[in-house]
């Protein structure tokens, strides 16, 4: 089988002014030093950050993506930004369905796989996000609630090209807390599982990310899991030191992952 590129994303979630675009700047001049990056590198910065990130990277392979999108492609949504304008502004891909979105909005499995299906009706990918809370997995609980965000989340006619899944713990998102490696592994060989028996080859392609106080001192072991096919990154990517310093979790790895 093919190894799976890897796709290391960085989730600005509500920070950044324009100045921080210096950034991308430091992150595409660190990244200019390897001539062949052995993942794909994205940074998804606020929607207001969008068009002018675009520019910053023209030159760049960092690809750009957005993190939250309305189910329609307009209309009568004060606030709301829908996927066709996402991509009008460059992203390539829209984080859906993030905890703090299912948390702060009431973000259901249903919203959620309809936001994924605007992603792809706009030529965007989807990054869908699932993950248990601490007490879910207090309770033994976690391999169902995967599967059942997993099952509500994915649209009809998820690829591998058009979508990624982020299993992000809930209770190890802002918190420095990581799952071991062990039950990382035992999380997305379910999700692989899963993805296999629903989309066939396309699910076996897919790409599965794992998310939450992702670090340097812990990319590695965390990266290198079967299964870890790239990392979403919060706090960490703020910084192009520190989310550059992840990526090289992969370098000399080939792209493992599988
Ligand atoms: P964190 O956030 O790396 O700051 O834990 C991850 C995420 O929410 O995507």
């Amino acid at each position: 089988m093919t190894a799976i590129r890897p796709l290391v994303a960085g989730n600005w979630k509500m920070h950044g002014l324009a100045a921080n675009l210096a950034e991308l700047k430091s992150l595409q001049d660190l990244l200019a030093m390897e001539p062949q990056p052995a993942a794909d590198v994205m940074i998804c910065p606020p929607a207001t950050l969008l068009a002018q990130a675009r520019y910053f990277l023209s030159k760049s392979d960092i690809l750009l993506g957005a993190q939250d999108c309305h189910p329609d492609s307009q209309g009568p949504h004060t606030g709301d930004i829908s996927a066709e304008m996402l991509a009008d502004a460059g992203a390539k891909a829209v984080i859906v369905g993030h905890s703090e979105r299912r948390t702060d909005y009431g973000e259901t499995d249903a919203v959620v796989s309809q936001k994924a299906g605007a992603a792809h009706r706009a030529g965007l990918a989807a990054i869908i996000c699932i993950g248990e809370r601490g007490r879910e997995r207090q309770d033994g609980a976690t391999l169902d609630i995967v599967k059942r965000q997993l099952d509500g989340s994915l649209p009809p006619a998820a690829t591998a090209a058009n979508t990624i899944i982020a299993y992000e713990p809930v209770w190890a998102i802002g918190t420095g807390w990581t799952p071991t490696p062990e039950d990382v592994a035992a999380v997305h060989a379910f999700i692989r599982g899963r993805l296999g028996d629903e989309l066939g080859g396309e699910g076996s392609a897919m790409r599965i990310l794992y998310g939450g106080s992702v670090k340097p001192s812990n990319a590695r072991e965390l990266l290198t899991v079967p299964n870890v096919n790239g990392a979403l990154v919060g706090g960490a990517s703020l910084k192009a030191t520190d989310f550059y310093a992840i990526l090289s979790a992969y370098s000399g790895t080939g792209g493992r992952g599988r």
